[in-house]
């Protein structure tokens, strides 16, 4: 395991989620309350990306069928979603956010 700059925290002024790459794995970064949350970014039903999903209140809908994940934990909120997602372990050093991938 290999941890990875991903972001700055700036990058989230605005925008609750953020895609990114790390180690080939395609990842969104949340920032909920001021804590940053890392998931795989693609939807477990079909797929659709998340990084492009509505962000309310600790879960991400996902865009295409309404999928709903809660982003702390990754768990499938039920819906089209029975599967949770891939979760990654997150660290912030000053304003720089790492990502601990493998
Ligand atoms: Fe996400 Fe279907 S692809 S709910």
């Amino acid at each position: 395991m290999t941890w990875i700059p991903v972001a700055d925290l700036a990058e989230f002024e605005g925008r609750p989620v953020l895609a990114r790459e790390a180690a080939g794995h395609a990842l969104a970064l949340y920032r909920v309350e001021g804590v940053v949350y890392a998931t795989q970014a693609r939807c477990t039903h079909a797929g659709a990306l998340l990084t492009e999903g509505e962000v309310v209140e600790g879960y991400v809908e996902c865009p295409a069928h309404y999928g709903l994940f809660e982003i702390a934990t990754g768990r499938a909120q039920g819906g089209p979603v029975c599967r949770d997602l891939a979760t990654y372990p997150v660290r912030v050093e000053g304003t720089r956010v790492w990502v601990e991938v493998g």
